[in-house]
């Protein structure tokens, strides 16, 4: 038996997804239509003897409460919310569930931190998992050199895969292999994370002993029950021979602002083709908008058949396409109004927004740059004949002339 976790974080974690995440916990997100957190999930269906899946965070638990019973009738897998009181950290968060995850008596848990955009192997993985015999397996990927101190950094040996080295986010460059937030793990991990709180305890209690050195480090401890799956648990047990690695050579990014959501969409939109390419409009049909490259369209949304869109679309819930409008590389969210003529390139556009006739909102589409994509927040109007180059729009704004490359708060 498999019992899936993941990891969803707070609401204290998400401010570099503003303006989006103020209306929307960033793991409900859309993604190419579909929630952030729901890709995971569904990449958890495949695996051999799953039952059940549960989202361990510290957002209000109504937050999730819809989605999640949803979910569970639409998939017909249980899945459900479990909420940390305060953060515990990646490992702390875990064991604090520790009852419930193992009432189904499993023999591995899979964990996946929800800000990733992969195609999550997990089959695969855990059969990896099982020859290497360990008591966990991490998915790796190979990144450039420049960016690889975001992540965690691991050497691993070329020949059994084991886990020799990991540092979390160094300073100076260790490896171009990272640590991709997805682990396969047996119910040993509990054992571990319990051995870190036993530790943490006894340097407590040594430095209560020892006031000059209580003093000195009163600051830098971390308060006893938070455990961080990575620099707690990977670092110390690697080259134990108790951890491995499994390389994808697939897709693989981190979800931390609002550019990367935009190139995550497309990631799974393509992979659509593959896995449900009834997701994605054709364009067929006489009444139908002219589609180009891969699109979303939630069936309730109106497209005016005049209209051209794609690739990289995704447009959401009751979202209105005037005639004429042209959209490029962009995700429409719920209830959104673009009217005749307008264009849409490299932006998100925030829900109830309204985008005028004959205007543009644009960007460069570097989606790593801070205004490399233009995000117009929830209910901002845009009115006809206006352009908004390169901006980060505010919530319920109305915008009458043009801007380039401005946060309007
Ligand atoms: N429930 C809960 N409680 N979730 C948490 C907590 C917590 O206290 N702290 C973090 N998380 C969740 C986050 O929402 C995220 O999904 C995941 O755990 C990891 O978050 P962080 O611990 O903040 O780490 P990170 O995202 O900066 O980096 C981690 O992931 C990278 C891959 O995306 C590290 O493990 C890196 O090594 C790794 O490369």
């Amino acid at each position: 038996r498999v019992v899936a976790v993941i990891m969803v974080g707070g609401p204290t974690k998400g401010t570099r997804f503003r303006p989006l995440s103020l209306n929307v916990p960033k793991p409900l997100f859309p993604l190419a239509g579909q929630p952030m957190v729901q890709h995971p999930i569904l990449a958890c269906r495949i695996i051999p003897n799953l039952v059940q899946v549960y989202l361990i965070g510290f957002y209000e638990e109504r937050e999730f409460a819809l989605y999640v019973s949803a979910i569970s009738n639409e998939l017909r897998i249980p899945v459900r919310y479990l909420r940390e009181d305060k953060p515990h950290g990646s490992a702390g968060g875990l064991y604090n569930f520790k009852d419930y995850i193992m009432e189904d008596d499993p023999s591995h848990i899979v964990l996946l931190n929800c800000d990733v955009c992969s195609s999550f192997p997990l089959p695969d993985m855990l059969e990896a998992h099982k020859r290497y015999g360990g008591l966990g397996t991490l998915l790796v990927i190979k990144v450039s050199a420049e960016s690889a101190n975001q992540f965690g950094e691991l050497v691993a040996d070329p020949v059994t895969n084991e886990l020799l080295h990991y540092t979390e986010k160094p300073e100076t460059f260790v490896s171009d292999r990272i640590n991709c937030g997805v682990y396969i793990f047996t119910p040993e991990i509990f054992t571990a994370i319990q051995g870190v709180f036993t530790q943490r305890k006894d340097t407590a209690n040594m430095r209560r002993m020892n006031s000059f050195e209580a003093l000195q480090s009163a600051t830098k401890a971390l308060p006893v029950d938070y455990v961080r799956l990575d620099q707690d648990i990977l670092s110390p047990l690697a080259g134990k021979k108790q951890l491995y690695t499994y390389e994808t050579l697939d897709f693989w990014e981190q979800i931390k602002t609002p550019g990367i959501s935009l190139k995550c969409s497309a990631l799974y939109l393509a992979q659509y083709r593959y896995t449900s390419p009834h997701l994605l409009a054709s364009g067929d049909g006489t009444k139908s908008a002219t589609i180009i490259g891969d699109v979303f369209i939630h069936p309730s949304a109106k497209v005016h058949p005049t209209a051209k869109i794609g690739p990289n679309v995704s447009i959401s819930a009751n979202a209105r396409i005037g005639a004429g409008v042209r959209l490029i590389s962009c995700i429409i969210l719920d209830d959104v109004e673009i009217k005749e003529n307008a264009v849409v390139i490299h932006s998100i556009v925030g829900w109830k927004s309204s985008i005028g006739k004959w205007s543009r909102v644009q960007a460069e589409g570097d989606y790593n740059a801070k205004l490399g994509i233009t995000i117009l927040g929830e209910a901002v109007a845009v009115e006809d004949e206006v352009v908004v180059v390169n901006s980060i729009v505010l919530p319920h704004k109305t915008l009458s002339v043009s801007f380039q490359d401005e946060i309007i708060l």
